[in-house]
């Protein structure tokens, strides 16, 4: 007797209704890059169809993403200079902390979120203070505290670090509560690896090191226990929820971090893997679109309750079925 798995894939609706794993709008967090200025829509080239918005033209961004069912976004702030310390990422009229307040009064419901660093702020393009030449722990974590709790401030519903500094998550929960905003949750990028993958956002967000790489705070892509331990202390130092990145090559680790906490947890498809399928398609060498859909069902699939994309609003619309 031959056992027959095929006869489950015979139509549509069989396969539909075995179907394991579903893809939803709901999934979706739309990163998006915020300048100063005003009608600015610039490409950013190694990432087509993704732009530096002002807040006019950013609110306008936001409410397509809105009416297409994305419920969150994350914002990235392009400063109007930068210094030693990062000093414009905690400016109260700093530029994510105008877009923060634009966009919630604009569209109220939608889940803000913040990505709280200081490369994109700081003029040596490290995530941290420089002391001695290295980037300095815990002076860096009094930065991003505040950093945080003005985002909170604007309005911001979530804080998520990404500069994987030890301790950030607890002093960032510190801050927060101290300053009564004991309601703003926490995203952290709890596992982020030191990545080629992130060649495209660096310039997207002009925040490439001056000197060195990140490998002193990033975490070496060889590792997975280590994925394991990040994991487990920002759960203890009261993170709401935990991010795995990059996604595509680290869909392991995607896995055995949902299997390990009881958080929700995050992948963040980044700039890297999107450009990737940008470019293969714009080559005409592959289906970008039905290469998205599966590189967000893999994702979905590992593990991942959220997925951070820049493909957010192109998969709603193929979600949606136009
Ligand atoms: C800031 C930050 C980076 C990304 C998100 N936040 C870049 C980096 O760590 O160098 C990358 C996102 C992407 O590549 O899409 N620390």
């Amino acid at each position: 007797m031959i056992i027959r798995p095929r006869r489950l894939r015979q139509t549509k609706a069989l396969r539909e209704m075995v179907r394991e794993t579903s893809l939803s709008v709901k999934d979706f967090i739309y990163p998006l890059f915020v300048k100063h200025g005003r009608k600015a829509r610039d490409p950013i080239p190694s990432m087509p169809g993704q732009y530096q918005f002002s807040v006019d033209t950013l609110l306008d961004e936001v409410l397509e993403a809105w009416d297409l069912g994305v419920p969150a976004v994350i914002l990235f702030g392009l400063p109007d200079r930068k210094d030693a310390v990062g000093s414009r990422s905690y400016a109260d009229d700093g530029i994510v902390q105008q877009a923060v307040t634009a966009v919630k009064s604009r569209v109220p419901d939608l889940v803000v979120m913040t990505d709280v660093c200081l490369c994109e702020y700081t003029d040596h393009g490290h995530c941290g203070i420089i002391r001695n030449g290295r980037v300095d722990n815990d002076s860096t974590l009094e930065v991003l505290a505040r950093q945080a709790v003005s985002h909170a401030r604007a309005g911001a519903d979530f804080v998520g670090p990404s500069d994987m500094m030890d301790g950030r998550v607890a002093a960032i929960r510190a801050a927060l509560d101290a300053e009564h905003f004991q309601d703003t949750g926490i995203l952290s990028y709890a596992v982020k690896y030191a990545s080629g993958f992130y060649g495209p956002f660096r310039e997207a967000a002009d925040s490439a090191p001056q000197f060195g790489d990140r490998a002193g705070y990033q975490m070496d892509p060889a590792n997975a226990l280590e994925a394991l331990k990040e994991a487990v202390l920002d759960v203890e130092e009261g993170a709401d929820i935990i991010m795995v990145k990059p996604a595509l090559s680290y869909l392991d680790i995607v896995r055995r971090v949902r299997e390990e906490c009881l958080l929700p947890v995050a992948a963040y498809n980044v700039s890297g893997e999107y450009a990737m399928v940008k470019a293969a398609q714009e080559k005409g060498w592959i289906d970008g679109e039905r290469i998205m859909m599966e590189i967000l069902l893999s994702i979905k699939r590992a593990g991942a309750d959220l997925i951070l994309t820049y493909f957010a609003k192109e998969a709603a619309r193929v979600l949606r079925g136009d």
